[in-house]
């Protein structure tokens, strides 16, 4: 249980507020690069700052404020040119460090009062990696963009899937380092969503440990022992706002303080068969939350559960009613580390895991249980029966609302008949 007080230190993530300053020592993952190919211009809200991300014709990302600074019209419809951003009410243009370029009706009429160098929006650094579009809100010398050794693995077919829930970020992490939960949430549920009413492997015992990018946690179920790499291995709460599970990436990435854009990267290793096999381009989607005919949180994938059981907390957790037991011991160690990292932060401080060295940052090993697997893959026959990736391959468990051309470009590398 927590005061209200403290509950608000963890959950607002305005620039004025303790954790919005903390959050902003990160990157964060905001959109994919596939997603500019049709369409250059995408409003983003980050931690409550309304934003536009464009690329520009000569392949530059630009993260600036959505209104601009002449009279303030949206720069989200306003259109992109070999450099630069223009406003699509007076022509005035902007670069992606926010400087105006031209203001043509001044520039012609007063040019020597240059009124465009007066004004300027305000504009964030954004970077690229792993087909993710990365943006980074605090103050310079920015960090760098973590270099997971996941995202240079080769012969994966990758894939980037979006959805926004409409809660607080903080409930959404604590989702992991809850091992429990996948008892429950996703065994037991998903059986009792066919009719089953029998349940699943029980954890028996559970711990949690501290290291460089966050916490781990770790468990044994009474079909699983101690040799089991759930238990030797265990699975990664990434800091600040993300979860580690080997074949992929969870963030939680705060909209606001009561919205969060769940952004996910994933990783199906293609069977030996197909290799070698090089992906052009990683697809993104977003995917639906509720059912649009009965408003109902979808409930039928992995995340969408997870979803249901963020949201249904409220639009922001209510930790002072809560009662929280040994299986929680992992979301009191992160909160704790939370409360010390906005001391650090207000002293001057990096918090955890923030990442500065170029030579450390490459390609950054994570704790993996299935390791092995991900890095030299399986034959087509052996795949097909491994008790989790062989599920994988009949359906895309995570998130509702896989496109269909993504489905078939997953199945083709997969070596898979195209349904
Ligand atoms: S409001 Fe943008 S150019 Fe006038
Ligand atoms: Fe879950």
């Amino acid at each position: 249980m927590l005061s209200q007080e403290k509950n608000d230190l963890l959950t607002k993530v305005g620039a004025d507020q303790p954790m919005g300053q903390l959050l902003r020592r990160y990157w964060m993952p905001i959109a994919a690069v596939s997603e500019f190919k049709d369409k250059p211009i995408r409003p983003v809200r980050l931690m409550g700052e309304d934003l536009v991300l464009y690329k520009d014709k000569s392949g530059v990302f630009g993260l600036v404020e959505r209104k601009c600074a002449h009279r303030r019209a949206d720069l989200a419809y306003g259109f992109v040119e070999e450099h630069g951003l223009r406003c699509n009410y007076h022509g005035w243009k902007y670069d992606q460090t926010g400087r105006c370029t031209e203001a043509p009706y001044e520039d012609a009429a007063a040019p020597l009062a240059r009124l465009r160098d007066k004004v300027a929006l305000k504009a964030y650094p954004v970077e690229v990696k792993a087909g993710m579009i990365w943006a980074y809100l605090g103050p310079q010398p920015a960090p760098l963009v973590p270099d997971w050794e996941p995202f240079s693995w080769a012969n994966g077919f990758c894939q980037i899937v979006m959805a926004e829930v409409p809660c607080n970020w903080f409930q959404c992490q604590e989702n992991s380092i809850d091992p429990v939960h996948f008892e429950w949430m996703h065994t037991n549920w998903s059986r009792r969503q066919k009719g089953d009413e029998t349940n699943g492997p029980k954890h028996l015992k559970v711990d949690f440990a501290d290291f460089e990018h966050g916490l781990i946690y770790r468990r044994i179920r009474d079909d699983t022992t101690d040799a089991h790499p759930m238990w030797t291995v265990g699975r990664v709460c990434l800091w600040p706002n993300g979860f580690f599970l080997g074949d992929h990436f969870e963030w939680r990435v705060p909209i606001d303080d009561e919205t969060t854009l769940s952004v996910a990267w994933i990783f199906s290793r293609v069977p030996n068969e197909q290799e070698p096999f090089i992906q052009e381009s990683i697809p993104a989607w977003r995917g639906p939350v509720q059912d649009p005919q009965t408003g109902d949180w979808i409930s039928s994938h992995v995340m969408n559960q997870d979803f249901v059981a963020w949201v249904g907390q409220g639009a922001v957790a209510d930790r002072t009613r809560e009662h929280l037991g040994a299986s929680d011991r992992g979301i009191a160690m992160l909160r704790r580390q939370f409360f010390n990292d906005l001391e650090k932060v207000a002293g001057g401080q990096d918090p955890k895991g923030v990442i500065r060295d170029p030579q450390f940052n490459q390609r950054v090993t994570l704790p993996i249980a299935e390791r092995d697997l991900l890095i030299n893959g399986l034959p087509a026959d052996r795949l097909a029966q491994h008790p989790v990736f062989g599920k994988h391959l009949k359906n895309f468990v995570f998130q509702a609302g896989q496109p269909p051309e993504v489905l078939a470009a997953y199945r083709a590398a997969m070596g898979l008949e195209i349904a």
